[in-house]
């Protein structure tokens, strides 16, 4: 190789870097602008990997950081508005996505100036103004555009009731001459989805989100359609100031407070750094249930002069940093929207997602629930689409992103008839905005469903009887099915297993997985290998045959399983539990009367009705009846008095809330039911006690509300061992003193 060959590749990196560089750089600036317009093409995470990406070539190849860079430049602006000049720049947050970086930022500073106090704040997820005050009088508002210069919104803002026309005179803190105040306009996360209802109903398209709400709202020509909206406002920083020289960030927040200007009630000032990740922690927890939506947390140096000293770039201060959660919302394509049937028969339409990483895990489905939701969202096929998922919770299309249509999308039509059967889908009673597919008995969709559910750990529990299992029970590609329906599933032979072949499904979609090298869909023998090569014999799996001896074993299940395993409409496992326990025996629930079915303490009419219809039905009862033969218990024996841990907690409604060290939830429930008490899942005054584990939630701040004695986790055996103790004298108690094993102080 000679010695000009590495220069040469240096160039080349250097020439790809520049044209990357160039891109983005245009890309940025024009989601800079429809970020503005409140009309985003793509979502803020997506940004923010843009950003950084820019940020990195530029920190690869600093000669490309031109002033005109993104990375230069706080925002932009559209001249919609009356320009107009900010008394003084508008900064921007320097983002970061980790701990390590808010130590590595919070040691930058303290290498600096030691013993800095941080102020900590949510960073609400609303739009930037600035509103100038000139003896106390609201002269002007304005939005941030490009930080020097904004666009004047005064007469918008004038409609947002938070916002002060005249500041309050309060004692100790004098009405300054000039006051510029910075601070986030937003929309309260209880009225979005009101406002996006109306949006669809006359025609127009919802928002993604609530901040491109504020931002649409805001920027109305019509100042009377912006006092439609319910827009608030809290305050986060100042500009220019005359007549008033606060010490503190928090000092200052004390002055705007009495002068009428909301700041947030979520700021602390803390003195570590470690208090500061709790206070992310803390708040990254609460995310969704804060008045306004947030995107992260922002940390500041509370004291107004160490501010100074540390200054700051072109566009972010040095003594402020804004960590920014992980993203729960992307944009995706809406490839197609697809019906899938459920195991009670319901057509529910499902989008298919070209796949996206959200809030740690690939998604390519997302239930659209019914005709009418994917009306209500306004959504087409060939959208982009705001996606979330918010926790633990199943994925959803939250809207489509309006200002990426080309026209281009199409309505998605519900289909008539079943995609699985091909029967005529029908509501199942009048008013019923679900549509349904009437081929109970062998719908293949329906019965496949079924019998997943059946095996499935709220029910029968049967190790090893998987999606593909029982695909292949119902659908077998070649030869007949070998159930018709469920009532068949405790009499299975390995023999009548081995020959099935059948094409792999998606278990959150049903839909056959293609073999990516043939365009093929997958098949696959789930119970027999691949026959003997020499021999040609056919010999079953080891999972067949375990799932074989699972079904054996569990012929031996509660009866509240068994009833859970008939997939009767609106009977889940609570429902299951409250007939297995009334009535002990499912012969005594299938001849009870309606009445004496909806008396049940947590059954009701509806409940009472569907299992009233499905016992009426031929094929449900000969279900019953071959699963009996089978031997399939039928009834739970009554305990045995002698054998009955003592009734501690005889009559006591319990909640049970968070993890308890040592128990399953249905464990503990059921520990709490075998010493007489009842649980509930809600808490009201006559809740008895709550048991609160680990993180245990709004349950536990509504039993502190209304006085309901509270059992910490780790005091649960002595709960179940004594009951409550006895209720402390008034004078003295309070939620501790009442708590099992508390000491009195
Ligand atoms: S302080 C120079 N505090 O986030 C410091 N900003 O991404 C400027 N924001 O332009 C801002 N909540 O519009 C600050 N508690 C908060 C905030 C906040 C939201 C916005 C603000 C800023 C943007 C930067």
């Amino acid at each position: 190789m000679d010695g000009t060959a590495p220069e040469r590749s240096n160039d080349a990196d250097f020439e790809r870097a520049r044209e990357r560089h160039e891109t983005l750089a245009a890309e940025i600036t024009e989601h800079r602008r429809r970020y503005y317009l409140a009309e985003p093409t793509i979502s803020d995470s997506q940004f923010d990997e843009l950003f950084h990406e820019l940020i990195d070539i530029e920190t690869a190849h600093p000669e490309l950081q031109s002033n005109d860079s993104p990375t230069q430049q706080v925002g932009t602006f559209s001249e919609a508005f009356t320009p107009v000049a900010h008394l003084e720049k508008m900064l921007s947050l320097q983002d970061v996505f980790s701990l390590e970086e808010v130590q590595a930022w919070a040691d930058r500073i303290t290498a600096e100036v030691p013993g800095e106090p941080y102020l900590c704040e949510v960073k609400i997820d609303g739009l930037a103004v600035d509103l100038v005050y000139e003896h106390g009088r609201l002269a002007r508002a304005a939005t941030r555009g490009d930080g020097t210069t904004g666009e004047d919104v005064s007469a918008n803002v004038a409609t947002i009731d938070a916002v002060p026309q005249r500041l309050k005179a309060a004692e100790g803190f004098d009405v300054p001459e000039l006051l510029e105040v910075r601070g986030e306009v937003y929309f309260p996360t209880d009225e979005f989805d009101r406002l996006n209802e109306s949006q669809v109903a006359a025609g127009k398209a919802p928002f993604a989100n609530p901040r491109n709400a504020a931002a649409g709202s805001l920027r109305q020509k019509d100042p009377s359609k912006t006092a439609e909206r319910p827009l608030s406002f809290i305050a986060h920083g100042l500009g220019a100031l005359k007549g008033f020289e606060p010490q503190s960030q928090s000092h200052s927040y004390a002055a705007l407070e009495a002068w009428g200007l909301p700041t947030s009630p979520y700021w602390r000032v803390v003195d570590t750094i470690d208090e500061v990740f709790a206070y992310i922690h803390e708040f990254g927890e609460q995310r969704h249930s804060l008045v306004h939506e947030i995107d992260g947390v922002v940390v500041k140096i509370d004291r107004l002069g160490t501010q100074r000293r540390l200054g700051a770039t072109s566009r972010v201060p040095r003594w402020a940093v804004a960590y920014k959660f992980a993203p729960e919302e992307v944009n995706t394509e809406l490839l197609d929207i697809k019906v899938s049937i459920g195991r009670t028969g319901r057509a529910t339409p499902y989008a298919v997602l070209e796949p996206v990483r959200v809030a740690g895990s690939e998604v390519e489905f997302a239930t659209l629930h019914n005709a009418d939701q994917v009306k209500a969202k306004g959504v087409k096929i060939g959208d982009t689409v705001v996606v979330r998922k918010a926790g633990d919770v199943i994925p959803e299309v939250v809207a489509p992103v309006a200002a990426a249509r080309d026209g281009s999308e199409t309505d998605f039509v519900m289909p008539e008839r079943c995609p699985e059967c091909d029967s005529v889908l029908a509501p199942a009673s009048e008013g019923d905005v679900d549509l349904r597919c009437p081929n109970a008995r062998s719908c293949p969709g329906q019965l496949r469903e079924r019998l997943a559910y059946l095996s499935g750990r709220s029910c029968f529990d049967v190790d090893r009887m998987g999606y593909i299992a029982c695909s292949a029970l119902v659908e077998p590609l070649d030869t007949d099915p070998v159930l018709v329906d469920e009532g068949g599933v405790f009499d299975l032979r390995i023999e009548d297993l081995l020959p099935i072949k059948v094409v792999v499904r998606d278990p959150d979609s049903g839909l056959p997985k293609i073999v990516e090298a043939t365009g093929e869909p997958k098949v696959v023998t789930p119970f027999a290998k691949q026959p003997d090569k020499k021999t040609g014999e056919i010999l079953p799996r080891k999972n067949a045959e375990e799932m074989l001896e699972n079904l054996e074993k569990a012929k031996r299940q509660p009866l509240w399983r068994v009833i859970n395993a008939l997939s009767i409409r609106h009977v889940g496992p609570v429902a299951a539990q409250a007939l297995a326990e009334h009535f002990g025996d499912l012969d005594r629930i299938a001849e009870a009367d309606e009445s004496a079915i909806a008396a049940v303490d947590g059954v009701g009419p509806t409940i009472a009705a569907a299992v009233k219809d499905w016992f009426a039905v031929d094929w449900h009862r000969a279900i019953v009846e071959r699963w009996r033969a089978a031997g399939v218990r039928m009834q739970d024996d009554a305990p045995d008095p002698s054998e009955l841990p003592p009734q501690t907690l005889e009559g006591l409604t319990v909640v049970i809330t968070g993890g308890i060290p040592g128990y399953t939830r249905e464990g503990a429930a059921a520990a709490v039911k075998a010493r007489g008490g009842k649980t509930t899942s809600s808490v009201s005054k006559k809740t008895g006690a709550v048991v609160a584990g680990d993180k245990p939630g709004s349950k536990y701040d509504k039993a502190l509300t209304l006085g309901v004695p509270i059992v910490r986790g780790e005091d649960f055996e002595r709960f179940l061992a004594d009951g409550l103790p006895p209720a402390e004298p008034e004078a003295e108690s309070d939620s501790e003193a009442s708590s099992v094993g508390s000491e009195p102080e």
